[in-house]
Protein backbone atom coordinates (compact mmCIF):
# COMPACT_ATOMS: atom_id res chain seq x y z
CA UNK A 1 0.00 0.00 0.00
CA UNK A 2 2.83 2.29 0.77
CA UNK A 3 4.81 1.65 -2.56
CA UNK A 4 1.92 2.59 -4.18
CA UNK A 5 0.83 5.58 -2.51
CA UNK A 6 4.94 6.61 -3.36
CA UNK A 7 4.28 6.26 -6.51
CA UNK A 8 1.47 8.31 -6.64
CA UNK A 9 2.74 10.96 -5.29
CA UNK A 10 5.69 11.38 -7.69
CA UNK A 11 3.48 11.77 -10.72
CA UNK A 12 2.07 15.00 -10.81
CA UNK A 13 5.51 16.67 -12.06
CA UNK A 14 6.03 13.04 -14.06
CA UNK A 15 2.32 12.97 -15.85
CA UNK A 16 2.77 17.27 -16.89
CA UNK A 17 6.36 16.79 -17.91
CA UNK A 18 5.44 13.61 -20.22
CA UNK A 19 2.55 16.06 -21.38
CA UNK A 20 4.67 18.92 -22.78
CA UNK A 21 7.06 16.31 -23.99
CA UNK A 22 4.80 14.73 -26.12
CA UNK A 23 5.27 14.74 -30.18
CA UNK A 24 2.27 12.72 -30.48
CA UNK A 25 -0.04 14.39 -29.85
CA UNK A 26 1.19 17.77 -29.66
CA UNK A 27 0.21 19.24 -26.48
CA UNK A 28 -2.08 22.20 -26.48
CA UNK A 29 -0.41 25.66 -24.88
CA UNK A 30 -3.74 26.66 -23.71
CA UNK A 31 -2.70 26.10 -20.39
CA UNK A 32 1.16 27.97 -20.64
CA UNK A 33 1.23 30.38 -17.72
CA UNK A 34 -0.30 34.00 -19.43
CA UNK A 35 1.40 37.08 -18.15
CA UNK A 36 -1.90 39.03 -18.23
CA UNK A 37 -3.51 36.45 -16.18
CA UNK A 38 -0.92 34.89 -13.54
CA UNK A 39 1.66 37.09 -13.12
CA UNK A 40 2.05 40.51 -11.49
CA UNK A 41 3.85 42.97 -12.98
CA UNK A 42 6.49 44.81 -10.29
CA UNK A 43 7.41 48.02 -10.36
CA UNK A 44 10.40 50.07 -8.07
CA UNK A 45 11.59 46.82 -7.12
CA UNK A 46 14.62 48.10 -5.48
CA UNK A 47 14.11 51.73 -5.26
CA UNK A 48 16.80 52.20 -8.52
CA UNK A 49 16.24 55.64 -9.37
CA UNK A 50 19.05 55.68 -12.08
CA UNK A 51 20.12 53.48 -14.51
CA UNK A 52 22.92 51.35 -13.66
CA UNK A 53 25.93 52.48 -15.96
CA UNK A 54 26.95 48.98 -17.12
CA UNK A 55 23.63 48.32 -18.45
CA UNK A 56 24.36 49.34 -21.85
CA UNK A 57 28.12 47.73 -21.91
CA UNK A 58 26.49 44.68 -20.90
CA UNK A 59 24.07 44.56 -24.00
CA UNK A 60 20.73 45.24 -21.87
CA UNK A 61 18.36 48.10 -22.15
CA UNK A 62 17.72 50.97 -19.40
CA UNK A 63 15.90 49.78 -16.60
CA UNK A 64 12.90 52.03 -17.53
CA UNK A 65 12.46 49.27 -19.95
CA UNK A 66 12.37 46.18 -18.14
CA UNK A 67 9.50 44.60 -17.93
CA UNK A 68 9.35 42.58 -14.68
CA UNK A 69 6.64 39.89 -13.11
CA UNK A 70 6.11 37.28 -10.41
CA UNK A 71 3.86 34.72 -10.51
CA UNK A 72 0.73 34.38 -8.26
CA UNK A 73 1.28 30.33 -7.87
CA UNK A 74 5.14 30.69 -6.83
CA UNK A 75 6.42 33.04 -4.84
CA UNK A 76 10.30 34.12 -4.66
CA UNK A 77 9.58 33.60 -8.76
CA UNK A 78 10.65 36.38 -10.88
CA UNK A 79 10.73 37.06 -14.91
CA UNK A 80 12.51 39.36 -16.12
CA UNK A 81 10.92 39.77 -20.30
CA UNK A 82 14.01 39.98 -22.51
CA UNK A 83 15.71 43.08 -21.37
CA UNK A 84 18.62 42.35 -23.92
CA UNK A 85 18.84 44.82 -26.81
CA UNK A 86 19.60 42.77 -30.11
CA UNK A 87 23.40 42.90 -30.06
CA UNK A 88 23.67 42.14 -26.33
CA UNK A 89 21.63 38.37 -27.31
CA UNK A 90 24.12 38.07 -29.72
CA UNK A 91 27.37 38.65 -27.41
CA UNK A 92 26.03 36.54 -24.85
CA UNK A 93 24.83 33.44 -27.23
CA UNK A 94 28.42 34.30 -28.88
CA UNK A 95 30.29 33.91 -25.66
CA UNK A 96 28.35 30.39 -24.78
CA UNK A 97 29.42 29.37 -27.95
CA UNK A 98 32.76 30.52 -28.92
CA UNK A 99 34.55 31.34 -25.27
CA UNK A 100 32.81 29.38 -22.50
CA UNK A 101 33.49 25.58 -23.70
CA UNK A 102 36.93 26.18 -23.93
CA UNK A 103 39.55 24.81 -21.59
CA UNK A 104 40.25 24.89 -18.49
CA UNK A 105 36.10 25.11 -18.55
CA UNK A 106 34.29 21.52 -18.28
CA UNK A 107 32.11 19.90 -20.86
CA UNK A 108 30.26 16.91 -21.35
CA UNK A 109 32.40 15.54 -24.46
CA UNK A 110 35.19 15.71 -21.68
CA UNK A 111 33.95 11.99 -21.00
CA UNK A 112 34.69 11.01 -24.34
CA UNK A 113 37.83 13.26 -26.26
CA UNK A 114 39.98 16.25 -25.27
CA UNK A 115 39.08 19.32 -26.71
CA UNK A 116 40.41 22.50 -25.78
CA UNK A 117 38.48 25.02 -28.00
CA UNK A 118 34.91 23.20 -29.13
CA UNK A 119 34.06 25.66 -31.65
CA UNK A 120 37.43 26.28 -33.43
CA UNK A 121 38.03 23.09 -33.37
CA UNK A 122 34.73 21.68 -34.50
CA UNK A 123 32.25 24.15 -35.53
CA UNK A 124 34.50 26.64 -37.78
CA UNK A 125 35.13 26.40 -41.66
CA UNK A 126 36.25 23.31 -43.00
CA UNK A 127 36.67 21.57 -39.55
CA UNK A 128 32.56 21.79 -38.73
CA UNK A 129 31.61 18.34 -37.72
CA UNK A 130 27.43 18.96 -37.48
CA UNK A 131 27.34 15.10 -35.22
CA UNK A 132 30.16 16.64 -32.68
CA UNK A 133 28.38 20.39 -32.69
CA UNK A 134 25.07 18.74 -31.37
CA UNK A 135 26.76 16.74 -28.76
CA UNK A 136 27.56 19.67 -26.55
CA UNK A 137 25.35 20.04 -24.20
CA UNK A 138 26.28 20.91 -21.22
CA UNK A 139 29.70 23.68 -19.70
CA UNK A 140 30.44 24.42 -16.28
CA UNK A 141 32.08 27.71 -15.07
CA UNK A 142 33.30 28.64 -12.05
CA UNK A 143 32.69 25.78 -9.23
CA UNK A 144 32.41 23.13 -11.88
CA UNK A 145 29.15 21.07 -11.13
CA UNK A 146 29.92 17.41 -10.21
CA UNK A 147 27.33 15.68 -12.03
CA UNK A 148 28.13 12.37 -9.87
CA UNK A 149 28.56 13.73 -6.22
CA UNK A 150 26.62 17.14 -6.40
CA UNK A 151 29.12 18.78 -4.04
CA UNK A 152 31.24 21.00 -4.93
CA UNK A 153 35.27 21.56 -4.22
CA UNK A 154 38.25 24.05 -4.40
CA UNK A 155 39.79 21.36 -6.29
CA UNK A 156 37.44 21.28 -9.09
CA UNK A 157 37.22 25.11 -9.58
CA UNK A 158 38.01 27.72 -12.38
CA UNK A 159 37.81 31.75 -12.05
CA UNK A 160 34.15 32.66 -13.06
CA UNK A 161 33.99 34.74 -16.26
CA UNK A 162 34.13 38.32 -15.05
CA UNK A 163 31.36 39.38 -17.87
CA UNK A 164 28.78 36.58 -16.19
CA UNK A 165 29.57 38.28 -12.82
CA UNK A 166 28.99 41.84 -13.80
CA UNK A 167 25.95 40.62 -15.54
CA UNK A 168 24.31 39.09 -12.74
CA UNK A 169 25.57 41.55 -10.33
CA UNK A 170 23.53 43.84 -12.64
CA UNK A 171 20.41 42.20 -12.70
CA UNK A 172 20.62 41.24 -8.70
CA UNK A 173 21.07 44.63 -7.76
CA UNK A 174 18.01 45.84 -9.54
CA UNK A 175 16.06 43.03 -7.94
CA UNK A 176 17.38 44.20 -4.58
CA UNK A 177 20.03 41.38 -3.60
CA UNK A 178 22.67 43.83 -3.53
CA UNK A 179 25.49 41.18 -2.20
CA UNK A 180 25.44 38.35 -4.57
CA UNK A 181 28.02 37.01 -5.77
CA UNK A 182 28.51 34.60 -9.40
CA UNK A 183 30.27 31.73 -8.42
CA UNK A 184 29.13 28.75 -10.25
CA UNK A 185 27.34 28.42 -13.82
CA UNK A 186 26.05 25.60 -15.64
CA UNK A 187 25.69 26.50 -19.41
CA UNK A 188 23.09 24.13 -21.27
CA UNK A 189 22.46 23.49 -24.75
CA UNK A 190 19.49 22.12 -26.29
CA UNK A 191 18.88 20.82 -29.91
CA UNK A 192 14.90 20.70 -31.16
CA UNK A 193 14.00 17.41 -28.94
CA UNK A 194 16.06 17.80 -25.84
CA UNK A 195 14.58 17.86 -22.68
CA UNK A 196 16.24 18.28 -18.94
CA UNK A 197 14.25 16.24 -16.70
CA UNK A 198 12.86 17.54 -12.83
CA UNK A 199 15.53 18.24 -10.71
CA UNK A 200 16.58 20.79 -7.78
CA UNK A 201 19.19 22.83 -7.24
CA UNK A 202 20.95 21.89 -3.83
CA UNK A 203 24.57 21.34 -4.20
CA UNK A 204 25.53 24.95 -2.65
CA UNK A 205 26.19 25.66 0.99
CA UNK A 206 24.12 28.98 0.15
CA UNK A 207 20.78 28.47 -0.67
CA UNK A 208 18.84 31.81 0.47
CA UNK A 209 20.87 33.35 -2.64
CA UNK A 210 19.00 33.65 -5.72
CA UNK A 211 19.73 31.87 -9.05
CA UNK A 212 19.55 33.16 -12.16
CA UNK A 213 18.71 31.48 -15.56
CA UNK A 214 19.52 33.52 -18.57
CA UNK A 215 18.02 32.00 -21.95
CA UNK A 216 18.72 32.42 -25.69
CA UNK A 217 18.24 31.28 -28.78
CA UNK A 218 15.11 29.21 -29.53
CA UNK A 219 12.30 28.88 -27.20
CA UNK A 220 11.21 26.37 -24.36
CA UNK A 221 8.28 25.26 -21.79
CA UNK A 222 9.37 25.47 -18.36
CA UNK A 223 7.79 23.67 -15.43
CA UNK A 224 8.48 24.48 -12.03
CA UNK A 225 6.73 22.69 -9.12
CA UNK A 226 7.16 22.88 -5.35
CA UNK A 227 9.28 21.35 -2.88
CA UNK A 228 7.91 18.18 -3.87
CA UNK A 229 7.06 16.01 -7.39
CA UNK A 230 3.57 16.16 -6.10
CA UNK A 231 3.01 19.52 -6.36
CA UNK A 232 1.22 20.10 -9.87
CA UNK A 233 3.69 22.27 -11.97
CA UNK A 234 3.29 25.10 -14.06
CA UNK A 235 4.35 25.64 -17.28
CA UNK A 236 6.24 28.76 -18.42
CA UNK A 237 6.82 29.74 -22.03
CA UNK A 238 10.50 30.90 -21.94
CA UNK A 239 11.78 33.23 -24.82
CA UNK A 240 15.16 34.32 -26.40
CA UNK A 241 16.52 37.27 -23.60
CA UNK A 242 14.07 36.32 -20.97
CA UNK A 243 15.39 36.36 -16.69
CA UNK A 244 13.90 33.76 -14.90
CA UNK A 245 15.31 34.11 -11.01
CA UNK A 246 14.59 31.65 -8.84
CA UNK A 247 14.49 33.03 -5.51
CA UNK A 248 13.32 32.44 -1.51
CA UNK A 249 10.58 29.83 -1.62
CA UNK A 250 11.30 29.44 -5.42
CA UNK A 251 14.76 28.57 -5.08
CA UNK A 252 14.38 25.00 -4.31
CA UNK A 253 11.62 24.20 -6.28
CA UNK A 254 11.51 21.52 -8.86
CA UNK A 255 12.13 22.57 -12.33
CA UNK A 256 12.37 20.85 -15.56
CA UNK A 257 12.49 21.63 -19.68
CA UNK A 258 10.08 19.14 -21.38
CA UNK A 259 9.79 20.82 -24.69
CA UNK A 260 11.98 22.90 -26.80
CA UNK A 261 9.58 25.01 -29.15
CA UNK A 262 10.68 26.93 -32.49
CA UNK A 263 10.83 30.98 -31.65
CA UNK A 264 8.32 32.84 -32.62
CA UNK A 265 10.66 35.66 -32.72
CA UNK A 266 14.42 36.44 -33.27
CA UNK A 267 15.26 39.48 -31.23
CA UNK A 268 19.30 38.71 -31.76
CA UNK A 269 18.31 39.72 -35.39
CA UNK A 270 16.40 42.83 -34.67
CA UNK A 271 18.69 45.92 -35.67
CA UNK A 272 16.49 48.52 -35.35
CA UNK A 273 16.86 47.72 -31.91
CA UNK A 274 20.74 47.73 -31.43
CA UNK A 275 23.07 50.90 -31.85
CA UNK A 276 26.84 50.34 -32.20
CA UNK A 277 28.47 51.25 -28.52
CA UNK A 278 31.34 53.21 -28.35
CA UNK A 279 33.50 53.77 -25.06
CA UNK A 280 31.78 56.65 -24.62
CA UNK A 281 28.75 55.45 -24.06
CA UNK A 282 29.92 53.82 -20.99
CA UNK A 283 31.27 55.57 -18.02
CA UNK A 284 32.04 52.90 -15.56
CA UNK A 285 34.81 51.72 -13.70
CA UNK A 286 33.87 48.17 -14.00
CA UNK A 287 35.09 46.38 -16.20
CA UNK A 288 37.79 46.30 -19.48
CA UNK A 289 35.26 48.68 -21.18
CA UNK A 290 37.28 48.12 -24.39
CA UNK A 291 37.63 44.63 -24.93
CA UNK A 292 33.81 44.20 -24.02
CA UNK A 293 32.72 47.39 -26.34
CA UNK A 294 34.63 45.67 -29.63
CA UNK A 295 33.37 42.44 -29.16
CA UNK A 296 29.88 43.52 -28.71
CA UNK A 297 29.83 45.22 -32.38
CA UNK A 298 31.97 42.70 -34.29
CA UNK A 299 28.50 41.02 -34.06
CA UNK A 300 26.53 43.13 -36.91
CA UNK A 301 29.18 41.54 -39.16
CA UNK A 302 29.58 37.76 -41.38
CA UNK A 303 31.71 37.14 -38.24
CA UNK A 304 28.02 36.22 -36.89
CA UNK A 305 26.78 33.67 -39.31
CA UNK A 306 27.98 30.66 -38.07
CA UNK A 307 26.59 31.53 -34.37
CA UNK A 308 23.43 32.61 -35.96
CA UNK A 309 22.80 28.99 -37.65
CA UNK A 310 23.42 27.49 -34.54
CA UNK A 311 20.73 29.41 -32.30
CA UNK A 312 18.44 29.19 -35.43
CA UNK A 313 18.48 24.90 -33.84
CA UNK A 314 19.08 25.29 -30.74
CA UNK A 315 18.29 26.89 -27.35
CA UNK A 316 20.96 27.78 -24.47
CA UNK A 317 20.88 28.64 -20.90
CA UNK A 318 22.95 29.70 -18.59
CA UNK A 319 21.97 29.44 -15.05
CA UNK A 320 23.87 30.80 -12.51
CA UNK A 321 24.55 30.46 -8.85
CA UNK A 322 26.09 31.91 -5.77
CA UNK A 323 28.28 28.89 -3.90
CA UNK A 324 29.72 30.34 -1.08
CA UNK A 325 28.10 32.10 1.98
CA UNK A 326 28.21 35.41 2.26
CA UNK A 327 32.11 37.23 3.28
CA UNK A 328 33.54 33.46 2.17
CA UNK A 329 36.12 33.55 -0.42
CA UNK A 330 36.52 29.41 -0.36
CA UNK A 331 34.32 26.54 0.65
CA UNK A 332 37.45 25.62 3.23
CA UNK A 333 37.08 29.92 4.82
C1 LIG B 1 18.29 24.09 -15.47
O1 LIG B 1 17.43 24.02 -14.64
O2 LIG B 1 19.41 23.61 -15.24
C2 LIG B 1 18.05 24.71 -16.83
C3 LIG B 1 16.72 25.32 -17.02
C4 LIG B 1 16.51 25.87 -18.42
O3 LIG B 1 17.09 25.37 -19.36
O4 LIG B 1 15.73 26.83 -18.55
Amino acid sequence: MKRVLETKVEDNFMIRFKYYKSNKPKPSLEEVIKIQNDTIEVNNISNIIENDPRTKLLGLKDFTNWKTYTFKKHPGLFLILNPFTSLGQRFWIRKCLEEYPKKPNKTNIDIERNIEDWWSELCKGEQWDRKLQKKLRWTTLGYHHNWDTKVYSEENRDVFPLELAELCDVVAQYLGYVNFNAEAAIVNYYHMGSTLSAHTDHSEVNLEAPLFSFSFGQSAIFLIGGHEKSYEPSAILLNSGDILVMSKEARLCYHAVPKILPALNQPWNNHEESKIITCDDVKTKYINIKKIVTEMNRNVDNEWTCFGSYVQESRINVNVRQVLMENRKTLDD
